[in-house]
């Protein structure tokens, strides 16, 4: 069904984000049908552009930004045309005004839904919303969207919770994770929980470990000012990978609802275990790259990137983690994610337990423990690792055998990109994919420890060529246990 007529503001309007996903996410959103005749757009900077000049860049950008084959010219100019721009600061009140007279000049004017996309820097969150509310635009239709991070730590991120619920109500803040809008992982809840055979399984009595990946290969390019303020914890794990492992470690709720699956998100996150400094020093492995090749091209060091002598922010982490619960007592749960890696790649990997008795002894090959991949991307799919016989008419020969699933052979259809999806959801006030406030200040709880023993250490972070997997610390955390990383072919 076709969402609500809506007006679309987006502070940051000329930013990175907002010219590289959110404007393209419309705008494929539109070629479908899925935008209402009067929707508009309004892309709020404190660039002194008019409607023109918007438009103008928002074409380039959507010439860059999305595939050639789906770039419609009528599309394209239909999208143009719902574009303004208006020119205003949070800091100051200066020109807020235009931005009431903009929302009001519509004729039933309440009827449409209005979204406020904060794509600015957290500490503007609170700023934006205040000024909202005193031109008197937040009504009951109201919804803000911010991006993570959500503040640089517990206690900021509570601060700008309490600002900006001071001028929306809960079920109107919509907090963005974009990883749990891609298909893959929302896939996945519908793997454990839409199949019998999986489920029984999915516990210590059966899994030994999991580990989740989520390797870049680009470094940290223009946007070194948040990056380094931020670094890899926050950027990535607090949210991004935290979210992964929330959806794996999961009870089943009783149906897919507001709540409910933020409901159990919720607890597990309560339920890891909270790490002490000696745990920090032993279970955590933090990393920086240096020069190195990347996929054949020379790669600067992080430091240049940024242009800065040195720096300690880290740009790879690797952990162990455990959810100390009735299904998942004794499992790890090992984490990684970096810039500069070897490759680009996503995935959760289950890796089940050995079979409990060996029936081929002698066999040639052996049995291998099973492995479940969740690929998140770049080949969204599923592979599942089993030992088969060898066919042959001699003795017992094992081999290693996968039954693989991918997305593009099996769906004859274009995957959306996560911002698609939950810029309607925000729209239509679906808040099931946004992660609520307690559970955001749940991840930061348990991040703390990290943080602050990082912070007190005088160890900097391992460096790592660019283009490898990461410092061979990270290899360690898990031959430590007898374990190793599953490395995708
Ligand atoms: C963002 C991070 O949230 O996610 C970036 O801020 C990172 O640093 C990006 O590159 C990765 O997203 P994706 O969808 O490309 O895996």
């Amino acid at each position: 069904t076709m969402p609500p007529v809506c007006d679309f503001t987006v502070f940051g309007g000329t930013g990175d984000l907002a010219l590289r996903k959110l404007l393209p996410a419309l705008y494929h959103r539109d070629l479908e049908g899925h935008l209402p005749e009067d929707t508009r757009i309004i892309g709020v900077s404190r660039s002194e552009i008019d409607d023109e000049g918007y438009r103008a860049e928002v074409r380039a950008a959507l010439e860059r930004f999305v595939e050639p084959a789906l770039l419609e010219p009528e599309a394209v100019e239909r999208l143009l045309g719902r574009l303004h721009h208006l020119c205003l600061d949070a800091d100051t009140a200066e020109g807020w005004h235009l931005l009431h007279g903009l929302l009001k000049d519509r004729p039933r004017e309440d009827d449409a839904v209005r979204v406020f996309y904060l794509a600015v820097a957290p500490r503007l969150f609170g700023p934006t919303c205040e000024r909202l509310a005193e031109i008197g635009v937040v009504n009951e239709r109201a919804r803000v969207v911010m991006e993570k991070p959500i503040g640089h730590d517990l206690g900021s991120a509570r601060e700008v919770n309490d600002a900006v619920g001071s001028v929306f109500a809960e079920h109107q803040v919509f907090r963005i994770d974009h990883y749990l809008g891609k298909e893959s992982v929302q896939n996945l809840l519908v793997t454990r929980f839409a199949n019998t055979f999986l489920e029984p399984l999915w516990n210590s009595q059966w899994v030994d470990h999991v580990q989740i990946t989520v390797s870049e290969t680009v470094g940290v390019g223009s946007r070194g000012g948040y990056y380094d303020h931020a670094g890899a914890l926050r950027d990535m794990v607090q949210n991004h990978l935290l979210q992964l492992l929330c959806l794996v470690a999961m009870e089943p709720p009783t149906y897919v609802g507001r709540e409910n699956v933020r409901d159990e998100k919720l607890k597990v996150l309560q339920a890891l275990k909270p790490l002490t400094p000696a745990d920090v020093d032993r279970d955590t492995v933090r990393g920086q790259y240096v020069a190195g090749l990347v996929e054949g091209e020379r790669a600067a060091s992080y430091a240049d990137d940024l242009g800065a002598d040195r720096s300690d922010t880290e740009t790879f982490v690797a952990l162990k983690a455990e959810v100390q619960n009735w299904r998942w007592a004794g499992v790890p749960f090992y984490l990684r994610t970096g810039k500069r890696m070897d490759r680009r790649v996503s995935e959760i990997v289950v890796v089940f337990k050995e079979p409990p008795h060996a029936m081929f002894p002698g066999a040639e090959g052996g049995a291998s423990a099973n492995r479940l991949h969740i690929c998140v991307q770049p080949d969204e799919g599923m592979r599942l690792h089993l030992t088969a016989k060898e066919p042959g008419p001699g003795g017992i020969r094992l081999r290693p055998v996968s039954l693989d699933l991918s997305y593009a052979t099996t769906f004859d259809q274009r995957s959306p990109e996560a911002y698609e999806r939950l810029l309607m959801d925000v729209v239509r006030g679906n808040p099931t994919l946004f992660m609520r406030r307690d559970e955001v200040e749940a991840a930061w709880s348990w991040v703390a420890p990290i943080l602050d023993r990082w912070e007190e250490s005088p160890e900097p972070p391992r460096r790592y060529p660019a283009g490898t997997p990461g410092p061979f610390a990270a290899a360690a955390l898990l031959e430590r246990d007898g374990r190793s990383w599953q490395e995708t072919d």
